[in-house]
């Protein structure tokens, strides 16, 4: 494999070092801006190459060994290599860059994560030969794991025992197992080709669970209306205590990966919401929708998810007066309706990476809202959704919620205000 010397002066929206060898871009995972590094080049691509890192030659001051031994091989993790202050550096630096794209060069806040290690409440993991592990970076190329140090506690204490289960039954056609924490305890789901035929009669050892959820699961991914899940062991729905609630989640529908982050979100969204008409759309299982509700005048919560919208709507018995209503469909063809019922002083979007429908954002533009506030966890969707809501909106302030720390990934939260 062919070797280079490489110098770093920047970092790519994905968090790998940027650097320049013969006049050319070459990006290098796990490096840092100002160190020297000795490389192997694994791809060639006409504008640019990737190197994989094999030496420091040069190394920053801003470098801390990672605290995880699967780091440097691992597709998960971007930057535990360096201090926390460094990471946070760096984020708003590529979000700078990426927001510069829609002409926005002001102020970014930040919420920062009080841990590092541990906060994941969910990870999903890839099998091979009865092994779990992760693909690395940038690959199919799967590595056994024993331990995910920034998953909780909770969800790496049960690991071994997932390694035993799958000894025990040597399944075929089974894709990944997804945990997730909900409060005490976990959702353990085994996702299955949707072919798979299993008599769940057969399944061996499921005591090695104890008191949690075990689900099997038929579909592509966890989080889709079109796979199915059977809970067989435990109880179905899972509880998670929030701001002194009690909801009922269930393990199908998205949930926000950070508890401490996600509470911080809520509360941001909780204040600017107050007193207000709001549109929630992508709205999840209803939690930020409820939670809108207790302080703003009247909430429409959107989603299309029919497990997640359930959810949602069991959220009703918590509350005696109803300041909120759940609808289940898509936002591209609900709002209109909404907007046409009722004065709309704000919206909230948190739409999956893909960014919102095209004709949302129409309908947006078109309507009276005066603010839109947009979550999103994917530059490039957002930056193209900002360009077309700048027609009629101009940012007012811009917050960065650390929701992944290590990882390149962050909350970007964009409020906008009618011009
Ligand atoms: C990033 S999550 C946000 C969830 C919620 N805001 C929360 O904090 O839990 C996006 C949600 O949008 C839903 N979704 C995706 N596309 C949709 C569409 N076109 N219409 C309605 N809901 C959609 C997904 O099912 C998912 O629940």
């Amino acid at each position: 494999m062919e070797k280079k010397v490489v110098e770093i002066f920047d970092i790519s929206y994905e968090g790998a070092g940027v650097g320049k060898s013969d006049g050319q871009i070459v990006f290098v995972p796990k490096t840092l801006p100002s160190e020297k590094v000795e490389i192997s080049v694994v791809k060639k691509n006409s504008n640019f190459l990737v190197g994989r890192l094999e030496r420091i030659l040069q190394e920053s001051d801003k470098r801390t060994k990672p605290f995880c031994s699967y780091f440097q091989l691992c597709g998960g993790c971007d930057l535990q290599h360096c201090a926390y202050e460094e990471e946070i550096k760096l984020k708003k630096q590529i979000l700078k860059k990426e927001l510069e794209k829609s002409g926005y060069n002001g102020e970014i806040k930040t919420v920062l994560s009080d841990r590092r290690a541990g906060y994941r409440n969910k990870i999903k993991l890839e099998i091979k030969d009865e092994k779990i592990g992760y693909f690395r970076q940038k690959s199919h190329d799967f590595f056994e794991i024993k331990s995910c140090p920034i998953a909780s506690e909770e969800i790496n204490k049960i690991l071994p025992d997932i390694k035993q289960f799958l000894v025990s039954n040597n399944f075929k056609f089974l894709r990944n197992v997804y945990i997730k924490q909900v409060g005490e305890r976990l959702g353990i789901c085994f996702l299955f080709d949707k072919n798979c035929k299993l008599d769940t009669k057969n399944v061996k050892k499921l005591d090695l669970f104890g008191d949690n959820s075990v689900y099997f699961a038929f579909g592509e991914v966890l989080e889709s209306d079109r796979t199915k899940v059977f809970c067989v062991r435990g109880q179905p729905k899972l509880i998670k205590g929030l701001k002194g609630l009690k909801l009922e989640i269930d393990v199908s529908s998205f949930n926000q990966i950070n508890d401490e982050i996600a509470e911080k979100l809520y509360d941001f969204i909780i204040q600017k919401t107050e007193n207000k008409r709001v549109v929630n759309a992508y709205s999840g299982q209803g939690l930020l929708t409820f939670l809108i509700s207790q302080k703003a005048k009247f909430v429409y919560g959107i989603e299309f998810q029919k497990s997640a919208h359930e959810s949602a709507e069991k959220l009703k018995n918590l509350s005696e007066e109803f300041k909120f209503e759940n609808i289940c469909g898509k936002v591209e063809e609900c709002l209109d309706v909404v907007l046409l019922r009722d004065v709309i002083d704000i919206i909230v979007l948190d739409p999956a990476r893909e960014g919102c429908q095209k004709s949302v954002l129409n309908s947006i533009l078109t309507s009276k809202i005066k603010q839109v506030i947009y979550v999103s966890c994917n530059f490039s969707t957002l930056v193209r959704d900002l360009k077309i809501l700048q027609a009629s909106y101009e940012i007012e302030s811009v917050t960065m919620f650390d929701m992944f720390p290590c990882t390149a990934n962050m909350e970007t939260v964009v409020l906008m205000t009618r011009k």
